[in-house]
């Protein structure tokens, strides 16, 4: 018989290897070239008009023509921080937008999951082995 603590370890076990995959499942793994594929032809319907080809984002506006709460696309490569989040992240953030500007819509209804995961594999295929190594709450202590 399956005694109830056997039942509990296991159960801990369970959610403590759940727990751990998924802190690694979304930092640093390389993006396969299949999703990349998709990711790319996506990002260039929906993303490119504002993070510009390659994901170099907007031009800065100089602060003096900025219309107060505008904010200019930042850059998806590695020259800024999208590289700081996990895969989940940036896949929620497409899926639901920004809060703090209505530039960055909610792709929801637009964009499926599984669209959104490919196009995070075409954004992190702009980054380098140094930075897929670092992304995520890593890249406080990496470097
Ligand atoms: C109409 C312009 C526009 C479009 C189209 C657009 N974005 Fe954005 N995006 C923005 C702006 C503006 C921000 C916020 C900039 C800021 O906070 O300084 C942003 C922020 C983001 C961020 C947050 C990055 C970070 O480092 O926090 C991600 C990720 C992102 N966009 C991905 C996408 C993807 C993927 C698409 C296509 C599905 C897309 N965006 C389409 C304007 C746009």
């Amino acid at each position: 018989m399956i005694g109830l603590k056997s039942i509990l370890r296991n159960t801990t076990v369970a959610v403590a290897l759940l727990v751990n995959q998924n802190l690694w499942a979304e930092t640093g793994q390389r993006p396969d070239s299949q999703s990349v594929v998709a990711g790319k032809a996506l990002y260039e319907q929906y993303c490119q008009s504002c993070h510009k080809e390659d994901g170099v984002g907007e031009n800065p506006i100089p602060p003096l023509l900025k219309m107060p709460g505008y904010l200019t696309a930042m850059p998806l490569n590695e020259t800024s921080h999208a590289w700081h989040h996990t895969d989940d992240q940036l896949e929620d953030t497409i899926l639901n937008g920004l809060k703090r500007t209505q530039r960055m819509p909610a792709w929801k209804g637009t964009i499926t999951k599984q669209q959104a995961s490919q196009i995070v594999s075409y954004i992190k295929s702009l980054w380098s082995d140094r930075i897929l190594d670092c992304q995520g709450p890593k890249h406080m202590s990496c470097m």
